[in-house]
This record gives structure tokens, C-alpha cells and sequence, in this order.
């Protein structure tokens, strides 16, 4: 633990995407590079948290001075952030498949026989829904992300009621905001009412700023 504000403090962050098997070789995914996730456990664990960071397959070197536990499907991510609790705080960046296959298959799937196969979808379960919950076990701040198009901070509102997390940082994706692909992102922070907009920032400024006003809020540290 690096001596800071939030020392003592213990934090839960979800990142990359999941992988969920349809035969041994293939899977469904989301499109996910796993640098917010990551950048922010890196973040919290500068300013002193005990950081477990529960991730899907990415290619983003572990950030230094976490506990890692590598993860593929969202049933898999969502035992791991259950093991990892009790936590102060979680942040779910993680961009968990919506769906699994049912039943996956023991044995490569064949294209020989002429056949199309049939895959029969099950719904995932919604990690950052499920840590929201509350109970004995709940994460006193629970932070989610929501990716829109439009309507940002309205579809931002609608979620944070839905999933019952505390706060949502809400990404700007459309295109005249030149998040995908680009190096920086516009996102704003919705804390309960209060709403907060972000000049465009780098992943690892949004990563900083993020783990500054956890700081502040968990400890009123003042430093955000
Ligand atoms: O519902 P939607 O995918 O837009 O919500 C995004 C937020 O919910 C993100 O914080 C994401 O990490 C989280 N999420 C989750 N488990 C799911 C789906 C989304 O934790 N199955």
C-alpha cells in the first residue's frame, strides 16, 4: 500500500470486456481495451487503496501495486468481485457481455453437415446492478459507467435509478465527441442529483480526477 489519502481505504474496479465460450475455441464479446478500468485502479492505488482489479481478457499490462484476478465471462467476473468484498467503494468499467450462450459446447463446433448452428442465448447477470444491492455486503459507493449517444445525461439518470448504483460517469460516444478511436474522452459525472461536467480529458485524467473525488468523498480529502 502507497502511503495516501486513501490508505486503509479497500477498492473494487472492473475492467476489459468478457469472453463467453460458444465451443472450446470461439466466444461472444464486447469491444472493450480495458485502459479506463485499468487506468483507475491504478489511480485509487496511487493514492493509497488496497485495489482489486477483477478484469476480462485485455492487452493492458497489469497496473502496478493492484491485486489482479484475470477473468473471461461475466459469471466468472462477478464470483471474483463477490470474493473480493467487503470494499469501500467499486467501480464497474468493465464492458460485460449481455448475453452467454446457454449451453456451451464440450467439443468444437463443426461446419462440415451443412447445418447452421443454433445458439441459444442466456441473459447475463449485471454486475454493477448486483454489487448495488443493498445489503450487509454493499460497497458504501458504488461507481458505474454509461456510454450514450444522445441524450447522454437523461440515459445517464435512467441508469443510475435502474442499476441503483451512487454514481455514474457518463461518456459521451457520439461521434462529433471524438471519443471512439480518439485519445480523449468527454464524460460527465452524475453524483445522485448533482451533475458535473468534464472538459475533454485524456483516460488516465479521467482516471485521476475519478479517484480524487472518491478520495473526497470517502475521506474529504478536499483534493479534487
Ligand atoms: O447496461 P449498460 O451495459 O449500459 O451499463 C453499463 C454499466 O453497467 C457499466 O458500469 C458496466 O460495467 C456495468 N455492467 C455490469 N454488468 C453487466 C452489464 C453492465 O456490471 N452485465
Amino acid at each position: 500500500e502507497a502511503p495516501g489519502p486513501l490508505r486503509g481505504w479497500r477498492a473494487l474496479v472492473t475492467s476489459g470486456p468478457t469472453h463467453e465460450p460458444i465451443d472450446p475455441v470461439r466466444y461472444i464479446a464486447n469491444r472493450s481495451s480495458g485502459k479506463q478500468g485499468h487506468a483507475i485502479a491504478g489511480a485509487l492505488a496511487r493514492l493509497g487503496a488496497s485495489v482489486t482489479l477483477v478484469s476480462g481478457p485485455t492487452r493492458e499490462p497489469d497496473p502496478d501495486g493492484v491485486a489482479m484476478v484475470h477473468v473471461e465471462s461475466a459469471r466468472d467476473m462477478l464470483a471474483a468481485c463477490q470474493d473480493a468484498l467487503p470494499v469501500d467503494v467499486a467501480v464497474c468499467a468493465a464492458a460485460v457481455a449481455d448475453w452467454r450462450v446457454r449451453a456451451m459446447s464440450s467439443q468444437k463446433l463443426k461446419k462440415e453437415g451443412g447445418q447452421l448452428p443454433a445458439l441459444e442465448l442466456a441473459e447475463n447477470p449485471d454486475i454493477l446492478a448486483t454489487l448495488s444491492r443493498p445489503g450487509r455486503m454493499r460497497p458504501g459507493l458504488v461507481v458505474g459507467f454509461a456510454a450514450e449517444t444522445e441524450k447522454v445525461v437523461a440515459h445517464a439518470r435512467a441508469k443510475l435509478a435502474r442499476k441503483g448504483c451512487d454514481w455514474i460517469v457518463a461518456n459521451d460516444v457520439s461521434p462529433s465527441s471524438g471519443t471512439f478511436g480518439g485519445t480523449s474522452n468527454t464524460v460527465h459525472l452524475l453524483r445522485g442529483d448533482t451533475l458535473e461536467d468534464w472538459p475533454p480529458l485524456s483516460k488516465e485524467e479521467v482516471a485521476q480526477r475519478l479517484a480524487a473525488a472518491i478520495a473526497d468523498h470517502l475521506v474529504g480529502t478536499g483534493a479534487e
